[in-house]
């Protein structure tokens, strides 16, 4: 998929949508994912936080569960904002989360721009790094 064929505005939308659902009692900070699936459906997540604060849930996770629970599939493209609908990056431990379900050539919105995972996450681990050990 070409960042062209990808509807930026209706994932872009989806993410503001659920991230007005975030429970954000501690931070504060709601933010919204949505992807784009390899079959047309979009999935989407809101951040879930914990009063044990490391116990939180990023919005990606739920993104995550939302696709696998709805029947799987590949990430072809993803967007995540903050509160203001502003374009943020996902955390380290998320990237490597759309990594599994999207992996090289996943689309991902930044604020610099569209860009692959395997430009936001280099030398990623990834399945085949265990396939390789196992073969
Ligand atoms: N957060 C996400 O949901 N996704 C990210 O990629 C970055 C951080 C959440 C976790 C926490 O609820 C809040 O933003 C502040 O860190």
């Amino acid at each position: 998929m070409t960042p062209h064929e990808v509807d930026w505005d209706a994932l872009h939308g989806a993410a503001v949508e659920v991230s007005a659902r975030a429970y954000v009692p501690y931070s504060r900070f709601p933010v919204g994912a949505a992807g784009l699936v390899d079959d047309g459906r979009v999935v989407r997540g809101c951040n879930v936080e914990n009063a044990g604060y490391g116990v939180t849930l990023c919005a990606e996770c739920g993104m995550v569960s939302d696709l696998v629970a709805g029947g799987g599939g590949r990430l072809l493209a993803v967007v995540c904002v903050d509160r203001d609908g502003r374009v943020i990056t996902p955390c380290g431990r998320c990237r490597q989360l759309i990594w599994e379900h999207g992996g090289a050539a996943c689309l991902l919105q930044t604020p610099r721009g569209v860009l692959p995972m395997d430009e936001v996450l280099p030398q990623a681990f990834g399945p085949e790094d265990l396939a390789a050990v196992e073969s």
